[in-house]
């Protein structure tokens, strides 16, 4: 979750506190929880210090000048378990390595040294079938630049198939899908201007004249290329002026195309972040699901079609059985608004009551409605053994309950997802949680034989990876 611990600027964005994560260990019919805070090192100077000495989300130039030369990351968006590290992601930098038992902070950048890149994504992708992380990172090369770079991560950590290449303008690139041969990014039409940041304002702006656009590059050099295709090349589409939040599933067939499923709000989901003239979203902007078809012949610079829409109502944060990630997949997950359930006029912006259970083939959607005072967070899939079938297992997700002041850990069995089979009931109100992810137990008890063989590594002022000697 995203947990200033001291006071904030009173200008800076909900988006911008310090990583806390929440871990629920669920063993012989009992859960245990633990919170931690990510001790990054903006959080160790900040709390040495009792008080903010960062300003403004991304703008070094509102930073206290004794911290410009720290790493500027919170790690409060998602929690990924790869190559035996828990990894505490923020777009903004490199990861933090996190112990999954102790929830103590390890280190900075533990796949260090092997990318010369300022940045990480906190959306990541693995690829089940070839077991690699699939990482990008944007501004990749420092503050405003248009770099991005991509690479994968083998089972060790070890980095192979980087590439480099340019962004069309500065944009905010916050989650990617892949498929068996290419990796679409998402772009948001936000820019970054290092002018607006040295006059003391947001690193974004909205533009209401950039349109959602991708970035659709060949994952290695050896992706076998349509016709028309030049070694080295990627091609840029866009479609209108619009957020497309998350991904859901996505794949590739045989014909050329790239089919992947995303939320779409039809103007700015982050209002802290206007454009030039202040402008405001509008306040019931329509939010859907939808499908996008991607044409590989078209060349770059082209327009995508309009998408098919799968569900007309506001939801975000999709989720698909991840084993079978970059296949076409037939459920997805994800969080909505309940229109029928509600009273009044509410959308993305107001808060997302349940969670839904989309069947792509049938068009059937099973519904888990947690009440009009109840907001749900991103649901995550358990599989209910390693080979059940696609989409058989549980869903978990955080409810949190406004009237009562405090959380429930919902759990939904996919062969009856309306009627809960439990709730862990929380004692207390934790904030909204930003992204999660489910680690089998058998997969920890691996990595403790492997931990144990890595150098101690301690956090320097500056957040460095220094083993002690
Ligand atoms: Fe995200």
């Amino acid at each position: 979750m995203c947990d200033p611990f001291v006071p904030p600027d009173a200008n800076n964005v909900p988006i911008d506190g310090d990583g806390n994560i929440s871990a629920f260990r669920i063993h012989n019919g009992r859960v245990d929880m633990k919170i931690k805070y990510i001790e990054t090192e903006r959080y160790k100077l900040e709390r040495r210090a009792g008080k903010a000495l960062f300003g403004l989300y991304r703008n070094p130039f509102t930073h206290h000048p004794c911290v410009r030369a720290a790493v500027d990351s919170t790690a409060n968006t998602n929690l990924v378990y790869w190559a035996d590290h828990l990894l505490a992601l923020k777009e903004v930098a490199l990861p933090y390595a996190v112990d999954p038992d102790t929830l103590e902070t390890l280190g900075y950048d533990p796949f260090g040294g092997q990318v010369k890149a300022k940045t990480f994504t906190a959306h990541p992708k693995v690829d089940p079938y070839t077991n690699e992380l699939v990482v990008f990172g944007y501004e990749a090369k420092g503050l405003a630049t248009r770099d991005i770079v991509i690479y994968a991560l083998d089972k060790n950590g070890k980095k192979h198939d980087e590439q480099w290449i340019e962004a069309p303008w500065c944009a905010f690139i916050h989650d990617c899908v892949i498929t068996q041969n290419w990796i679409v990014l998402v772009l948001w039409p936000f820019e970054a201007s290092i002018e607006r940041m040295k006059a003391g304002k947001q690193h974004w702006a909205w533009d209401y004249n950039l349109p959602a656009t991708f970035i659709v590059v060949p994952r290695r050099a050896t992706t076998p290329l349509p016709k028309g295709w030049k070694q080295g090349e990627h091609r840029v589409y866009s479609w209108k002026n619009s957020m497309l939040i998350h991904t859901g599933g996505a794949w590739e067939t045989g014909d050329g195309k790239l089919y992947f499923d995303s939320s779409r709000v039809h103007d700015n989901a982050f209002p802290f972040f206007p454009p030039e003239d202040g402008r405001m979203p509008a306040p019931n902007a329509k939010v859907d699901f939808v499908r996008w078809e991607i044409d590989l012949s078209q060349p770059s610079g082209s327009k995508v079609a309009d998408p098919t829409i799968i569900l007309d109502v506001p939801s975000e944060f999709p989720r698909i059985d991840e084993r079978f990630m970059t296949k076409e997949t037939n459920y997805v997950f994800l969080n909505v608004f309940i229109p029928k359930k509600s009273q009044g006029d509410k959308n993305i912006f107001h808060g997302l009551n349940g969670l839904a259970m989309h069947n792509h083939k049938t068009g059937k959607t099973q519904w888990y409605y947690a009440g009009d005072t109840s907001l749900v967070q991103e649901p995550i899939f358990i599989p209910r053994s390693d080979d059940a079938p696609e989409a058989d297992g549980w869903v978990i997700a955080m409810v949190e309950r406004r009237e009562a002041n405090r959380n429930d850990l919902v759990v939904l069995d996919t062969k009856n997802f309306e009627t809960p089979i439990a709730y862990v009931q929380l004692p207390m109100h934790v904030k909204a949680q930003i992204h999660g992810n489910w680690v089998s137990a058998s997969s920890l008890q691996k990595r403790v034989s492997l931990v144990r063989q890595m150098p101690e590594v301690k956090i320097s002022n500056r957040g460095s990876l220094e083993p002690l000697t």
